[in-house]
């Protein structure tokens, strides 16, 4: 798939114009950055020298393919290395990117983290799953703490980014259409051709299973959680 989880170019760009003066000479990361679906918009819509970074080998290989489809290659590298063990210096960047895979180390630890990476006065803007609401419904409670145990609600968040140092610049939500055109539909033909090439494999039956019960998860409590973009200046 284009995209391995909810977003959209809009919404990449529009998360983009809270950051300020970037230049020919500034560096940026792309943190979990997948086969590049954001790394592109970024690259398209905002100017200097961006490595996108994520641990599969596969997924890079695709998006240093893209780079050179799209005459890229200059100023996108994509490199395989995981979000907690960075290959790079103190304060080397001016703007770390990461949508939808912050969970993967935990807000607060990558906020933290990561923030060694960025210069100061440089930006840091990620998209993580959050609670709409005070209070939810049992079921869906038990499906997000299970999967990412830290979950919170948006102030929270936003209190966690101003505690680990950085001043809150923005935090907005994102459109249903992100999950769903851009996320749950493209993954249906997908699904069937995993599924027939793997057929009678109980370990993939049970992870289509388990995606295709988020989709309804997403259509029955949407109003309760979502992504947000939570964008930050380093102090
Ligand atoms: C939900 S996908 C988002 C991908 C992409 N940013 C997008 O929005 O389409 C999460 C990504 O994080 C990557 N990932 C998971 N754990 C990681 C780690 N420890 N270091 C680097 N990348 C990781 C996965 O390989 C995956 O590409």
């Amino acid at each position: 798939m284009e995209r391995q989880g909810p977003g959209s170019a809009e919404v990449t760009i529009k998360a983009l114009d809270f950051i300020g003066n970037l230049s020919e000479k500034s560096r940026i990361a792309d943190l979990g950055c997948g086969t590049g679906g954001q790394t592109m918009v970024l690259a398209q819509n905002a100017k200097g020298h961006i490595t996108a970074l994520d641990l599969f080998a596969g997924s890079i290989e695709k998006l240093n393919i893209t780079a050179e489809k799209l005459g890229l290659q200059n100023r996108v590298k994509g490199i395989v290395g995981s979000m907690d063990n960075l290959p790079f210096q103190n304060a080397e960047f001016d703007l770390i990117w990461s949508e939808g895979a912050i969970a993967n180390i935990g807000f607060e630890k990558g906020l933290n983290y990561w923030k060694g990476f960025l210069k100061k006065g440089g930006y840091i803007a990620v998209t993580y799953e959050s609670w709409f609401t005070g209070e939810r419904p049992a079921e869906i409670e038990k499906w997000w703490v299970d999967a990412v145990p830290e979950i919170g609600a948006i102030g929270h968040n936003i209190s966690i980014m101003q505690k680990a140092g950085y001043v809150p610049v923005a935090a907005f939500t994102l459109s249903e259409n992100c999950w769903i055109d851009n996320y749950f539909i493209p993954q249906k033909a997908r699904q069937e051709e995993f599924l027939k090439k793997h057929t009678g494999d109980k370990t993939v039956e049970v992870f289509i299973e388990y995606m295709r019960h988020e989709a309804e998860l997403y259509s029955k409590y949407k109003q309760y959680y979502g992504y947000v973009f939570y964008i930050g200046k380093k102090i």
